[in-house]
């Protein structure tokens, strides 16, 4: 029997720094659905959020917790901030490089619903791939790719391990400490900026096991997508282009934003994709632009090489070409509930971090930029846990039913397709009450189809937004009711 001390599920930025975390002395395996580098933390452009120093902590909880409708647990947003001070120091000493001025001081930027610049960016807008390819190069433990799980093994309040398909094969991984970093729930919608292996099968696994989810209504839209591409993840266009004085604008390059929040193209997330969805709605057939024309080319080039070059090859120079915009589905805030220490209550040996967790450090809306600083700091609390306690020592019992040989049906292609369009239309960023009881008719319908495993576990999850979605009789930060206006 193969046994691990530590499985991390996921090779994002939360996996790969609880295992940098992790001693070498300890048998560790990371593993990831497919390549690594598929994952949401490789495509994060704008950049890490950090304290800037301890009067900054104040007003970093304040914006958190402002963009976060108050909805926030406040002590994990305060130690979200605190320990960003330790962490960022500790990943800038292991030799991660950000980006600095001439003199090699950091440079921070600001985004939307931010007081101050304190977001550190590395390869201009490309802070995402920059740490990812920096965590896998630290990384010292084992990992393995194309291992995709479908069960979680669970007996008598203990997790002893996993089932998974590796290179496609059956197989039983058993751990001490199984944690869970695998990301949220991109592919539930039909336009999203996730990678594609971003799936919610984890999150469709403790519906099915009673293992509570919280706060899943909420579920966070980026403004600013350019979503004209025929593949399933739609190009982001970061936060940062705004915090440094992008504008988003009609046809007539009139700023219309301002009619919807004082704030503008600054307004939090969830305001301005609203706005943008309202202004698209109310104006059929009307474009809506991010605009650059007031950068000198220059500076955008070299602050934004990444995007400049993928939207040349598209066709777009920057900045004097505007490009078209609309809002997709970007970050799951709920998710797995957990403590600030990734602790999942009543189940011994299961761990949640990063956007699979729901700590309550988000509130109702993600603050900008928060979301690879939660990756480390939420790694770091369940690592510092995981290593205090004392292993039980009880035997792993047999776990006999299995999946895997059916995880896929012949008519699933056709019924995530229709998931994807209901989530979106439905579920998406401004829901009726009727709309919902139709999309919770639809998905339960789709249930009592002939499905493969892993479209079932989809279907859970989808069941666990609407059903919180629905459970939520006011509107609040992402979660939206028309009737409600
Ligand atoms: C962005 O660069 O706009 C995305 C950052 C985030 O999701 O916080």
């Amino acid at each position: 029997m193969k046994k691990y001390d530590v499985l991390i599920i996921g090779a994002g930025i939360a996996g790969l720094y609880a295992a940098m975390k992790l001693p070498q002395s300890k048998r560790v395996l990371v593993i990831c659905k497919d390549v690594p580098w598929e994952c949401n933390t490789f495509y994060a452009q704008g950049g890490m959020v950090t304290a800037l120093d301890e009067e900054d902590i104040p007003l970093h909880v304040k914006d958190t917790i402002e963009a976060g409708a108050f909805h926030n647990d406040k002590e994990a947003v305060e130690i979200l901030s605190r320990t960003s001070l330790k962490t960022t120091a500790d990943i800038i000493a292991r030799g991660m490089v950000f980006d600095t001025d001439a003199s090699g001081n950091i440079l921070y930027t600001r985004e939307a619903a931010h007081s101050a610049e304190r977001i550190i960016h590395a390869g201009g807008d490309a802070t995402g791939r920059y740490m990812h390819y920096f965590m896998m190069v630290q990384n010292k433990h084992e990992l393995q790719k194309n291992t995709l799980v479908y069960d979680l093994l669970i007996e008598n309040g203990r997790c002893y391990g996993v089932k998974a398909t590796v290179n496609y094969q059956p197989t039983t991984i058993y751990a001490d400490d199984i944690i869970i970093a695998s990301g949220g729930v991109g592919s539930l919608y039909q336009y999203n900026t996730n990678s594609r292996t971003v799936s919610a099968d984890i999150q469709g696994i403790c519906v099915e096991k009673g293992i509570e989810l919280a706060d899943m209504e909420m579920m966070q839209f980026h403004p600013t997508v350019f979503v004209k591409t025929p593949f399933a993840r739609k190009l982001l266009l970061t936060e940062a282009l705004r915090g440094e004085g992008a504008h988003i604008v009609n046809e007539a390059g009139e700023r219309f934003l301002l009619d919807y929040d004082s704030r503008g193209e600054l307004a939090s997330r969830d305001i301005v994709s609203r706005a943008i969805f309202t202004y698209k709605r109310e104006h059929p057939g009307e474009e809506v632009y991010l605009d650059f024309s007031m950068f000198d080319e220059t500076f955008f080039h070299h602050r934004f090489p990444n995007i400049t070059k993928k939207f040349f090859s598209l066709g777009y120079r920057f900045p004097q070409d505007r490009v078209p915009i609309s809002p997709a589905f970007h970050y799951a805030v709920g998710g797995i509930k957990s403590d600030t220490h990734g602790v999942i209550d009543g189940i011994e040996g299961l761990y949640v971090i990063g956007e699979a967790a729901s700590t309550g450090v988000h509130g109702a809306n993600r603050l900008a930029s928060n979301s690879l600083l939660e990756g480390v700091v939420f790694a770091t609390r369940a690592v510092e846990h995981l290593l205090g306690k004392v292993q039980p020592g009880d035997k792993t019992p047999d776990f006999d039913k299995d999946y895997g040989n059916i995880l896929h049906k012949a008519n699933d292609k056709e019924y995530k397709q229709k998931l994807r369009q209901v989530m979106w239309d439905d579920i998406g960023i401004i829901r009726t009450r009727k709309g919902l009881h139709e999309a919770k008719n639809l998905i339960y319908d789709m249930k009592n189809k002939e499905i493969g495993r892993l479209l079932e576990l989809r279907l859970n999850t989808a069941s666990a937004i609407v059903d919180a979605a629905l459970a939520r009789k006011k509107s609040l930060g992402t979660h939206y009711i028309e009737e409600d206006v």
